[in-house]
């Protein structure tokens, strides 16, 4: 699912990232992957409702790794701020300049429940300044932990993660997701000379997958108009501190609290080129 060794990953190095921060963000995705791994083999056991709609899911795994993780930061840091997909974290901090942790508990939510493809992942941010600072994403079932603090690099399992060279739009692999079936319309109707353009499309229902791709160059881009700051919080950094670029669709800054939708994530390289044919 994620591969990249053969482009520019630096084997055998430890990460040189010390932040406190980034410690409680790594510890909390190790110590969190053994329960969900446990709780995705025998996922038809697992509670599962709808919310918005049928296959709009929340599990029982999904509160029980946001409690962990609102725990585990109140522990550290009691006056931070928290945002989370469930049971009422889903809003903008009071505060948005201050500090704040921002969490999807299980994203690819679908993939887990129905099993489809093992394509799921758990992703803690911390952000200040509406900008992440440090942010982690475990994909539980490889076990592979991507990790990533402002300035530091970006790393996968120790090592050192660079964006792919690709230059041209025909070798280029772009991802795209929906949030609901107006996004589809929207993206096929704005997107159609990109669409067209790129040599390769995929959608995996698991934005973090598709844009950690992104960090260990197996992808080069992804777009989605609808994206929540939860989605991304924690991929937009290790995307940015392994040599890519996070903006809008128009190109203009990403910061999670501007109440702005639409993401453009790519290599750099392909950023302009992909900017230039969104309408
Ligand atoms: C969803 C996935 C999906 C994206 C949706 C998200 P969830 O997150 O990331 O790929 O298209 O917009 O809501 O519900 O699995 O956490
Ligand atoms: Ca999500
Ligand atoms: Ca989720």
């Amino acid at each position: 699912m994620l591969t990249g060794g053969h482009r520019g990953s630096d084997a055998g190095k430890g990460t040189q990232l010390k932040n406190v921060e980034t410690k409680l963000i790594e510890e909390f995705l190790v110590e969190t992957g053994d329960y969900v791994r446990e709780r995705y083999a025998a996922r038809e056991r697992v509670a599962v409702v709808a919310k918005a709609h049928a296959s709009d899911l929340l599990t029982e795994v999904d509160l029980t790794v946001q409690k962990r993780a609102v725990e585990a930061v109140a522990r550290a840091f009691p006056r931070d701020a928290f945002i989370g997909e469930e049971e009422g974290l889903a809003r903008f901090p009071a505060n948005p300049d201050g500090r704040c942790w921002v969490m999807d508990p299980i994203d690819g939510t679908y993939n887990f429940v129905r099993g489809l493809l093992p394509m799921f992942g758990v992703s803690l941010a911390f952000v200040e300044h509406g900008v992440p600072q440090a942010g982690g994403v475990l994909f539980p079932v490889t076990g592979d932990l991507l990790i990533a603090e402002r300035g530091g690099g970006a790393y996968r399992n120790g090592q050192r993660i660079r964006v792919s060279t690709v230059r041209t739009l025909e070798e280029c692999s772009l991802g795209v997701d929906f949030g609901d079936g107006g996004d589809r319309i929207s993206l096929f109707e704005r997107g159609a000379g990109l669409l067209r353009a790129v040599g390769q499309l995929r959608c995996l229902g698991c934005a973090v997958l598709s844009l950690c791709q992104i960090a260990t160059g197996d992808a080069d881009a992804y777009v989605h108009l609808t994206l929540t700051p939860w989605d991304y919080a924690a991929s937009q950094i290790i995307v940015e501190e392994a040599g890519g670029r996070a903006s809008r669709l128009d190109g203009g800054p990403l910061r999670l609290f501007d109440g702005k939708r639409g993401v453009l994530f790519s290599n750099s390289a392909l950023h302009d080129a992909i900017v230039e044919l969104f309408d």
